[in-house]
């Protein structure tokens, strides 16, 4: 039977959410407004979002940088208004073929679909719509800040540590950017599959990374990975900084190389990678598709349960300071997530 809806959702009471209507500056292009509730179709949830996180999806359509990346987000504008796809939170109402979530759970997961069609759902809101495929229970013991900054960087390192190196009790893996969001949960999950994990990052960030358990930590500042005599089983790459063939050089025989980054083309981003691997197919390369399923999530929360994998927070904004929480991920400074809370602290 479909729980009655909320008077809130009936009546078509308004909610807040950052609207963004061109491309430009954060601080200038993501602004407070008004939208109307969403109501669940059959197979989706309705969420009270208590926080959501930001991620390079989220500063590619507020920028429309690289340009090339604007024949998917939008010529002249994004084709959506609202920025966001991780969210943590609680359930306000069920579609009539949702069974197994009610009123009162307290989720997490994601509204990304793979693209930013028009009308698409964001998480920059009090109130968003997450089909029940994509979402799973929150561990009890996380807060709903670390439980939305988990989502896309979580899940995105879990399928490439996991499922699409294969890493294993001990696989060298190398992380380029282990002090970002990807590369924080990437280390700890590399760890938790007993990798012999080397981590790259700057000098400020050393003591984070060996923190989540790096047996090895290059500092890029003086030491370049791929001129060094280690050779990799595994190589994933969060930043792309080094040409894709420097980096394979370094791989071990039979190793793998996970280009995984937009890179800092400010016009084609990383579509020069694509079409090489799309034309030449080396046999050393992988892609990570990310896909948030409720398995993917459950399998996160697992890690996160047993105190195996953390979250790390670089800061916490307050959703009306969506602009400048957006502003800092694009610094590309970033150590672990950016995190927006969404209503008053629990
Ligand atoms: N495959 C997918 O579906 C998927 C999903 C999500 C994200 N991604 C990609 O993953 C990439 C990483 O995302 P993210 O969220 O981890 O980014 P991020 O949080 O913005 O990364 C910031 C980190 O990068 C580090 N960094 C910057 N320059 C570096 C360098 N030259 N060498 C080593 N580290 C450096 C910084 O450390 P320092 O301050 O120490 O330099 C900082 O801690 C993005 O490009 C994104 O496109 C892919």
């Amino acid at each position: 039977m479909t729980p009655a809806l909320p008077a809130l959702v009936a009546a078509s009471v308004g909610m807040k959410a950052i609207l963004q209507t061109s491309y430009g500056d954060p601080e200038q292009v993501l602004a407070p407004g008004e939208l109307d509730m969403p109501v669940p179709g059959d197979d989706n949830v309705l969420i009270r979002v208590r926080a959501t996180s930001v991620n390079t999806p989220d500063c590619i359509a507020t920028l429309g940088v690289p340009y090339a990346l604007r024949l998917a987000v939008g010529l002249s504008g994004p084709a959506s208004a609202v920025r966001g796809s991780d969210v943590s939170g609680v359930v306000e109402a069920v579609g009539a073929r949702v069974l197994d979530f009610a009123p009162g759970d307290e989720v997490f997961g994601s509204v990304w679909t793979g693209g930013y069609t028009r009308g698409a759902q964001g998480t920059f809101c009090e109130y968003t719509l997450v089909p029940a495929s994509q979402l799973a229970r929150k561990p009890a013991h996380l807060s709903f800040e670390e439980a939305a900054g988990a989502v896309m960087s979580g899940v995105t390192a879990l399928q490439a540590i996991r499922d699409v190196a294969g890493v294993r009790a001990g696989t060298r893996v190398l992380i380029n950017g282990a002090s970002g969001g990807l590369g924080t949960f990437s280390v700890q999950i590399a760890k938790a599959l007993g990798a012999v994990v080397t981590g790259v990052c700057s000098t400020r960030n050393v003591d984070l990374v060996r923190s989540l358990g790096a047996d090895h930590v290059i500092d890029y500042t003086v030491e370049d990975y791929t001129k060094g005599d280690e050779r990799y089983d595994v190589i994933f790459d969060n930043v792309m900084n080094h040409p894709a063939a420097a980096s394979a050089a370094v791989l071990a025989p039979g190793g793998l190389f996970l280009p995984n980054s937009i890179g800092t083309n400010r016009w084609v981003g990383p579509i020069p990678t694509l079409l090489f691997a799309g034309l030449f197919k080396p046999k050393q390369w992988r892609f990570v598709e990310y896909r948030p399923t409720r398995q993917n999530l459950e399998s996160l929360a697992a890690l996160l349960e047993s105190g195996a994998v953390r979250v790390v927070i670089d800061r916490t904004y307050p959703l009306e300071q969506a602009g400048a929480a957006v502003a800092h991920m694009m610094s590309r400074r970033a150590r672990g997530q950016i995190v927006l809370q969404v209503g008053e602290p629990a």
